[in-house]
């Protein structure tokens, strides 16, 4: 299975502090952002990684990662999403780098306390189809909620006023090589953005999405409040533990 982050958009959300650069570069406790969802990767067995980035600073992710030495890889495939379009028109960029392999994909404002290699496992049994994490949270109205019936999820709501669950779908998908057909059938949302919300809603229209609950604590950092949350998460305890 090979890796994909998608470290694009504009983070337009901490503005003044990615004016001048990309929120994946910001600092998360001791390392920049993008730190994290590398090594989520890795630690779930994944070193064949793309970084979809985009904005004014792309050519900071080289200069910071160069070829991955710091996580001991020997290779980082990079590409560049032109504007904002959405986390499904990012990950539709990742078509030729994944070929007819599956893809594990990770938000690059995405940061785990532990890991997620059992689901990964899983996944690699799976036939066909999508796997995603969800995660109980105090606030399901910032996130993609599912509606679970039973232990079936049913639809999933892309920030809903009147959330159906207290479950955020995690930026930690995994998909077979159908999603990039998936993708090139989608239209923008409201927000104008291509969603992934739409690309996990057609799965489950097909009886194709599973799903686990991800173990450990689970942040985004892309608002200033979750930013905050995740230096302190980071600080307490640490992030990636594969314990
Ligand atoms: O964090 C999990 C949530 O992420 C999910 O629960 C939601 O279903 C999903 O839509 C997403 O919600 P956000 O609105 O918080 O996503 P955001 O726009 O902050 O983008 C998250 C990451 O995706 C961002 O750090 C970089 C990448 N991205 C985003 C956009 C809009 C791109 O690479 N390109 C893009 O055009």
């Amino acid at each position: 299975m090979k890796g994909i982050i998608l470290a694009g958009g504009l983070g337009t959300r901490l503005h003044p502090l990615t004016k001048v650069t990309n929120k994946h570069l910001l600092p998360v406790y001791d390392k920049p952002m993008i730190y994290y969802p590398i090594q989520s990767l890795i630690n779930a067995g994944i070193r064949d990684i793309l970084i979809v980035t985009g904005g004014n600073n792309a050519g900071d992710f080289l200069k910071l990662l160069g070829n991955g030495s710091d996580f001991g890889l020997e290779h980082i495939n990079y590409t560049y999403q032109v504007g904002e379009g959405g986390i499904a028109e990012a990950l539709g960029l990742a078509k030729y780098f994944a070929g007819d392999d599956r893809i594990c994909v990770v938000l690059g404002d995405n940061i785990i306390e532990k890991n997620f290699i059992a689901a990964a496992e899983a996944f690699g049994k799976q036939e066909c189809g999508a796997r995603i994490l969800l995660k109980k949270v105090p606030d399901p109205e910032r996130f993609g909620v599912p509606i679970l019936n039973g232990k079936r999820v049913v639809k999933i709501e892309e920030k809903p006023a009147d959330p159906k669950s207290n479950y955020a779908v995690t930026g930690i998908y995994m998909f077979d090589n159908t999603v990039f057909d998936i993708i090139g059938t989608l239209k923008p949302s409201n927000r104008g953005e291509l969603e992934i919300t739409d690309v996990n809603n057609a799965y489950i229209e097909r009886g194709d999405l599973a799903w686990d609950i991800l173990d450990g604590w689970w942040t985004d950092a892309g608002t200033f409040e979750s930013l905050f949350r995740a230096n302190g998460l980071v600080a307490e305890t640490g992030a990636n533990r594969i314990d």
